[in-house]
């Protein structure tokens, strides 16, 4: 055992013994050490969830020695009160008052999920139907509730994307932010998950929590949802089924009281999903969001080579037949790959150059296509 911890252990000891003998001046003293001692080690870890967890284990300490000395009563303190009673805190404490307004100000801090977007749908190359589909299905039923009851169409549900790395499944989440004009929670969902237990579903708590307290409404979007939704199984770990559990009854919340939030979610691998997630008021909407066509591709390139010199020898028609089967993130790779080398020509001789065929055959060595033919078959399957 580490030496500060034998020294704790020591002070509580006292602490303790000096209780039985009915002297609670001496223990409260003996608490207020183990107290410090503790605000002192929570100073030194570095490890956010560690010290908050040190830091409320030397508070509790800190008001049972207040307790016995008679300061105060309960342990539901107001944070006024706590701050009338730190003000008695003899000198010894002065380690404890700064950490118990680090505590403070910790407590009121919580994470930041949001954040706004101004991308838009002409952003997004190509996926013309997907953007047809999204228009009619999210965007418009979240602009005329009214029409959309006139209707009879219910509105909510989210929209899961699905289809192969890089083809834009999160730049649309965004452009639907975009376009609705709402901010945008992007929640990487394996960054939920917290090897603590039961922080995962405080962290998603504390998301609703935020995204419904949103004036105008928000646009959340869970990434890579199956590392939360999985399918379920008789091996599935406790603190996973807690935190599908809690997902699923949120949604089903949202989606029931219709408060106006957007609900997205994109996976590379669809069929590990766990089917309750697909079922109605949840992710019921499907979205496939393929690698691109001639056309996307084309237009991949003019995003890729915008405010670039280009050589007008340059054949786009035979770059784009040669990056079938390529997604939209590795065209731009491809072109940022054969920029970078007029690029370090101009640094190291002096003179610019536009970028050329060369430069794109050297860029597309190594590169291969993402999906495998299997891999198709497995979403034209689902
Ligand atoms: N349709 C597209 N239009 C414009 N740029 C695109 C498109 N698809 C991909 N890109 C480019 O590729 C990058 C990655 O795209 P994005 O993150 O949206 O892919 P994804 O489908 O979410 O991938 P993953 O499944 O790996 O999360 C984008 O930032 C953008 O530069
Ligand atoms: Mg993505």
């Amino acid at each position: 055992m580490t030496s500060w911890v034998n020294k704790l252990n020591a002070y509580i000891e006292q602490a303790n013994s000096s209780l039985q003998k009915g002297n609670r001046n001496d223990a409260s003293i003996d608490m207020a050490k183990a107290s410090e001692l503790l605000f002192i080690e929570a100073k030194k870890t570095t490890d956010s969830k560690a010290k908050k967890k040190i830091v409320l284990q030397a508070s509790q300490l800190l008001e049972t020695s207040l307790m016995l000395r008679g300061e105060i009563k309960s342990k539901q303190l107001s944070h006024d009160q706590q701050n009338s009673y730190k003000s008695k805190i003899p000198n010894q404490l002065k380690h404890a008052e700064n950490f118990q307004s680090a505590k403070d100000n910790d407590e009121n801090e919580k994470p930041e999920f949001s954040r706004g977007t101004t991308l838009k749908f002409a952003d997004v190359a190509g996926l013309e139907e997907v953007k047809e589909t999204l228009m009619q299905r999210v965007v418009l039923p979240f602009r005329f509730p009214d029409k959309l009851a006139f209707y009879g169409l219910k509105s909510g549900g989210g929209m899961l994307f699905y289809g192969p790395p890089g083809t834009g499944k999160t730049l649309l989440a965004k452009a639907v932010a975009g376009e609705l004009g709402l901010p945008f929670y992007l929640i990487k969902s394996s960054e939920i998950l917290s090897q603590y237990y039961g922080q995962s579903t405080k962290n998603l708590a504390e998301l609703f929590e935020q995204a419904r307290n949103e004036s105008i409404g928000a646009c959340v979007f869970f990434d890579e949802i199956d590392s939360i939704a999985k399918k379920r199984t008789d091996e599935t770990h406790g603190a996973t089924l807690q935190v599908l559990t809690q997902l699923l009854q949120e949604l089903d919340g949202v989606n029931g009281r219709s408060e106006k939030i957007v609900f997205l979610a994109a996976t590379n691998t669809p069929w590990t999903l766990d089917e309750a997630i697909l079922r109605p008021p949840r992710f019921c909407e499907k979205c496939y969001v393929p690698l691109p066509d001639e056309p996307a591709r084309f237009a991949m390139f003019e995003i890729g080579l915008k405010n670039c010199p280009i050589d007008p020898d340059l054949d786009f028609n035979n770059l784009v037949i040669k990056c079938n089967g390529l997604s939209g993130a590795d065209i731009i790779n491809i072109c940022e790959r054969a920029k970078l080398i007029p690029f370090t020509e101009a640094i190291q001789t002096g003179i610019d150059r536009p970028v050329n065929a060369n430069d794109f055959k050297k860029a597309m060595q190594n590169i291969k296509p993402s999906v495998s033919n299997e891999l198709q078959k497995k979403y034209n399957n689902w």
